[in-house]
């Protein structure tokens, strides 16, 4: 007889552990206040669990680790390159694959090549490096996420997917020669972690073959993206990941990927593409910037930790844990009425801190506030993904707000236990009882752009 057991164990047990410190509350709040209340700043060794970001903060496999003592250091023609460049070529189709040291490197030199002042990049959502990359070029960044992925309140099981109408009529409307390319951000970070479909994706590119415009992917979540089609759409329940991650691939011109997420690497990431002449100035861009194109700024052990991890990460019973751990965490906070992006998302469980705060203006940052809060009370870091990191100066003076007030826990890869997530929900819970005594900030320093990371605040009076 066999048993069909409800819990889902990480399915990897623990070779070399990290201590972290633990501190006191008045330790955290001098630690904050030290570093003007933005949560970039505070040292490490003063954070207890880490959510800023699943970005590079992931555990690498023994098999990721011993791929690290084959890494061959050539300046040309690596071995480690050949074996990176042929998981990548198994999994994604393209024929050309150009390394770089981490994603936005990627976006630098696809923007760079191809966009010009005046044009407009559709995404579902851009995420902040791909923003200031469009922009930075002088082009507009467009965001055409669908009606349902702009309120965290509303379930799709899709909430990432394109809006196809809005998006046939911006390329209508302003001219298929001012659309370097079409992207979709697979799952959608900016959005709360949400994936897409594959007929969404299809229906992308039927309009972007309808208008020939080049489509990209920012592939960095691909795997997760994958396991969602899997479970959500018809047609996927018995298809392995991977072959829906080539599927997912099949649709697209390109892509712009990160490693530091589903590559399960510290760092790495790499622009594909198929065309040729554009491969070529890429290639030429990378030598200039980031390094030969066959190490393109990393070491050759990066490119094995990323060959080897690109191997792991679409796994059934990792991309099962994985998804699993994220809802089992918004399933604690969500039962204890906290307010959440819904439904979880990927990598990550978003709080609603607009609604959590409605007593905080936006020009106050209530996302900021609760994830200060979070910090002082559990040791949580957090990121704010709202007025600070998307708000925008008017010309007037004043600011535009962001449509969403979020705090993002994301979680790092196969790196916390399930009892730090109780943890993390007991933090979050026991904040959001103190909802109301909660202030705002104000901001002391910005930066013109990617303000986020560096902004100095003082509690608003
Ligand atoms: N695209 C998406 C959707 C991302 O989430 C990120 C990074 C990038 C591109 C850029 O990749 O960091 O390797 O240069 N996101 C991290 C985060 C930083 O915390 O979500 P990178």
């Amino acid at each position: 007889m066999s048993f069909e057991f409800k819990t889902i164990i990480e399915p990897f047990r623990i070779k070399s552990v990290e201590p972290v410190r633990l501190t006191t509350e008045e330790e955290r709040r001098q630690a904050v206040s030290a570093a003007h209340y933005n949560l970039f700043a505070l040292h490490s060794r003063d954070v207890l669990i880490d959510l800023l970001t699943d970005s590079g903060t992931g555990a690498m496999s023994s098999a990721q680790w011993s791929g690290i003592m084959r890494g061959d250091e050539s300046y040309a023609g690596s071995e480690s390159f050949i074996r990176f460049e042929e998981v990548v070529k198994e999994l994604t189709g393209f024929r050309h694959v150009i390394p770089t040291h981490q994603g936005r490197a990627a976006e630098r030199i696809l923007c760079g090549e191809v966009v010009r002042s005046g044009d407009t990049v559709p995404n579902n959502n851009h995420f902040d490096t791909t923003r200031a990359n469009v922009e930075h070029g002088g082009a507009e960044a467009l965001d055409l996420v669908i009606e349902e992925g702009r309120s965290p309140e509303v379930v799709h099981p899709f909430k990432g997917n394109m809006d196809i109408e809005k998006l046939e009529g911006v390329i209508r409307e302003r001219g298929r020669e001012r659309i370097p390319f079409v992207m979709t951000t697979v799952t959608n970070n900016a959005g709360g972690g949400q994936p897409v479909s594959m007929a969404n994706l299809r229906l992308v590119r039927e309009v972007c073959d309808r208008h020939q415009v080049p489509f990209f992917l920012d592939a960095c979540r691909f795997a997760e993206n994958a396991w969602f089609i899997k479970l959500r759409e018809e047609g996927y329940a018995e298809v392995h990941p991977r072959d829906i991650a080539r599927e997912m691939f099949s649709l697209a011109d390109g892509a712009t990927f990160s490693a530091k997420k589903d590559g399960l690497s510290n760092i790495g990431g790499f622009l594909a593409m198929n065309e040729d002449d554009l491969a070529a100035r890429c290639r030429n861009n990378l030598i200039l910037t980031e390094g030969f194109p066959t190490y393109g700024g990393l070491a050759g052990y990066d490119l094995e930790a990323i060959a080897v991890g690109l191997t792991e990460v679409t796994d059934e019973d990792y991309l099962r844990y994985r998804v699993r751990s994220v809802e089992y965490l918004w399933e604690k906070i969500d039962s204890a009425g906290v307010p959440t992006l819904r439904p979880p998302g990927g990598h990550a469980v978003y709080i609603d801190a607009k609604a959590l705060l409605p007593h905080i203006a936006q020009s106050q940052y209530p996302a900021h506030s609760l994830a200060v809060a979070l910090y002082v009370t559990g040791g949580i870091r957090s990121v704010e993904i709202g007025s600070v990191m998307f708000g925008k100066e008017l010309p007037g003076g004043g600011e535009e707000p962001a449509p969403m007030e979020l705090v993002r826990l994301a979680i790092p890869r196969r790196v916390y236990t399930q009892s730090h997530i109780d943890y993390v929900s007991e933090v979050v819970t026991a904040v959001a009882g103190q909802a109301r005594s909660l202030t705002g900030y104000r901001i002391t320093e910005q930066a013109p752009t990617l303000r986020h990371f560096t902004t100095k605040f003082e509690p608003a009076a």
